[in-house]
């Protein structure tokens, strides 16, 4: 396939790596588009492309005084979120996808969306994005490659990722990089005039796991066009971490100093829309405790020569949830957008040129809703999706630990699995060991949220809130936790300690029994003083819970029986989870490790279930 010369901008390519130039080439050829464009990451490069937007009304640029170098986007309202139902894992063999991903064969995939992609460019502009998940000063950059042909998707990814020149001067020739092909799915006629958000009802989002590649169709949002988030830095890198010993996960990673300034250093696995980032920027209400941020959604774990895990944060940028975003809760999230330089998506507009959006205090009397309508406090639907984002650079968080850019990461001492249930699960428990640690991830579940597009609040299995990005197996993956729990040289000592924690349990009148957001650095308290042996634990049948006083609630306006009731563990409860647990079980067949049915059937024994 010989590509038609006439693509302006092809031969302009600021690089001699040949794969990657026959890549580009090859792509041009299907999609034709009208020119092709390599981005450079230069300020000129953003400058340009954001005043494009504008004057297309692709973006709304902001109250330069409020909120410089920002603007608002709105996207067509069919495409505000992940669509789990349109992700495939192609492995080559459908057992390796496993019973909890779409899949199709690879071959197969690649001549649906190959047609798809057929002339699919044509009247828009091919930009191709060089980016570094992770510092590019590491020994072994992880680069990947985006094709796109939304100006949107290279606004958003040069926030959240490493990209441009400088990555492309440290592939040099022939460094390996993820191909990451996307399109809106959106061709243009000669003369047919642009919308805003140019997407397809028909949308594919595809990995494939043995080639490392991935395509995306159709959508221009989150999750399923930004390819280096949770495409690339979850499906694909946790393949990887299989293959080579370590785990890609959904975790945030936050550094914590005691009044005695000792350091820790703590990664949490929370589902989509359950608090990830709150925690990972969370405000200490108790004396002498600080918190510095690392990262609030993926962390990449390996171990060192020393024994212990070490997290990094593959991103550069956070795309937050922005509903219930405040000062109040989220305080160092509302300094890190005071800086500017980021992209609200989906949010409400005031009449002034500022954002607002549901939780930011008092409704203004007048807004533009995230569709484009008048909205007034009156008005019956929220003024921001549920699921609208904030994009933002990491770099302007105020408590951005300086470690961030540390190639080698931080070394783990504590792992946090925590889904949003209103019943059963404690505040926190602590795991007996790694294995029950693994089956308490394995295990668990968490209310849907807006996050995804389907139904919300429907409880589901979540392991390792990882459900919608593990690229591979789910029992195989269960294995690689558990092997991973041998440490190094069989070392397992030095491994973070486990523990389960829940801030959404609710009471029978329907509220939050546990205050959460600042407040929850006194369970994190409690994390550092059960490491350093300092704290008291009851044995439950699901773990080591606090006792009341062991819990720093000083000052805090907490009643004896909420907090009796936040922390309670009620067999009746557990024992209704216990058939889940057990079809869950199920459908892994033989590739569920052993010993999590060991875990089950220990647990069925201390609460007395046949
Ligand atoms: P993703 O970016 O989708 O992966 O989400 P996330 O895990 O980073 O969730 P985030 O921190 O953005 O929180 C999602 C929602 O949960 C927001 O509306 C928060 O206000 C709310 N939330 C976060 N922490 C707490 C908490 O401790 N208690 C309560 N009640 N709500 C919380
Ligand atoms: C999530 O859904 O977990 C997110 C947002 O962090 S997205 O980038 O859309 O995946
Ligand atoms: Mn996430």
């Amino acid at each position: 396939m010989s590509a038609p010369t006439t693509v302006k901008g092809l031969d302009q390519a600021p690089t001699s790596h040949a794969g990657l130039l026959a890549w580009v080439r090859d792509v041009a050829a299907l999609t034709t588009p009208d020119r092709v464009v390599w981005c450079d990451g230069s300020d000129d490069e953003w400058k340009s492309l954001t005043d494009q937007l504008v004057d297309a009304g692709v973006l709304t640029r902001l109250n330069a005084e409020k909120r410089p170098n920002s603007f608002w986007a709105r996207t067509d309202p069919t495409d505000v979120a992940r669509v789990e139902e349109r992700t495939f894992i192609c492995s080559v063999d459908e057992s390796d996808a496993g019973p909890t991903n779409n899949w199709m064969a690879p071959d197969e995939m690649k001549r649906v969306m190959t047609e798809l992609y057929r002339g699919c460019m044509r009247g828009r502009t091919l930009y191709v994005i060089p980016f570094c998940m992770g510092p590019l000063t590491a020994e072994q950059p992880m680069f990947g490659v985006e094709l796109t042909d939304s100006p949107y998707v290279v606004a958003s990814m040069r926030i959240m990722t490493r990209m441009g020149s400088a990555v492309l001067e440290r592939m040099g020739d022939d460094a390996d990089f993820v191909p990451c092909l996307h399109s809106v799915g959106a061709p243009l006629e000669p003369g047919e005039a642009d919308v805003a958000w140019p997407c397809n009802e028909t949308k594919y989002i595809s990995h494939f796991p043995e080639t490392r590649e991935i395509w995306s169709f159709g959508s221009g949002y989150g999750g399923n066009s930004l390819l280096g988030k949770k495409c690339f830095s979850l499906r694909i890198a946790s393949a990887m971490g299989r293959d080579e010993g370590w785990l890609a996960e959904h975790m945030l990673i936050l550094k914590l100093t005691s009044p005695q300034r000792k350091v820790y250093y703590v990664a949490a696995a929370f589902p989509s829309a359950c608090g990830k980032t709150n925690l990972a920027m969370l405000e200490p209400t108790i004396p002498g405790w600080k918190v510095e941020t690392l990262g609030d959604d993926i962390a990449w774990m390996r171990f060192g020569e020393d024994g212990r895990l070490y997290a990094v944060n593959p991103e550069y940028g956070l795309f937050g949830v922005a509903p219930g975003t405040d000062w109040r809760t989220n305080p160092n999230a509302m300094r890190t957008l005071a800086k500017g330089n980021s992209v609200y998506t989906n949010v409400a507009l005031t009449d002034d040129g500022d954002i607002w959006w549901e939780g930011m205090g008092e409704p203004p009397a007048h807004l533009t809703d995230w569709k484009g309508r008048d909205w007034t406090p009156d008005s019956d639907e929220p003024s921001s999706h549920p699921n609208s984002r904030f994009c933002t650079p990491i770099n302007q968080c105020p408590i951005l630990a300086p470690e961030y850019e540390d190639p080698k990461g931080v070394p783990i001492d504590a792992i946090l699995f925590g889904g949003r249930r209103r019943t059963t699960i404690p505040l926190i428990a602590e795991a007996r060991d790694w294995v029950h640690g693994v089956y308490m991830g394995a295990t668990l579940s968490s209310e849907t949220t807006a996050a995804a597009a389907g139904k919300v609040g429907v409880v589901r299995r979540d392991p390792m809130a990882m459900l919608p990005f593990i690229g591979y197996n789910a029992g195989d993956y269960f294995a690689h936790w558990i092997s991973m729990g041998k440490g190094v040289d069989g070392d397992a000592s030095k491994l973070p300690r486990v523990f389960y924690v829940n801030w959404f349990r609710r009471g029978a009148d329907g509220r939050f029994l546990w205050p959460g957001f600042g407040e929850n650095s006194r369970v994190l308290k409690w994390v550092v003083e059960r490491i350093e042996g300092t704290a008291d634990a009851v044995d439950s049948p699901v773990g080591k819970i606090p006792t009341a006083a062991s819990l720093d609630t000083d000052g805090l306006d907490l009643t004896e029986a909420d907090l009796e009731a936040a922390l309670r563990v009620d067999a009746d409860e557990w024992r209704a989870e216990i058939p889940q647990v057990t079809e869950w079980f199920n459908r892994f067949g033989d590739r569920l490790p052993g010993v999590l049915w060991a875990e089950l059937d220990a647990l069925k024994a201390r609460l007395g279930v046949e």
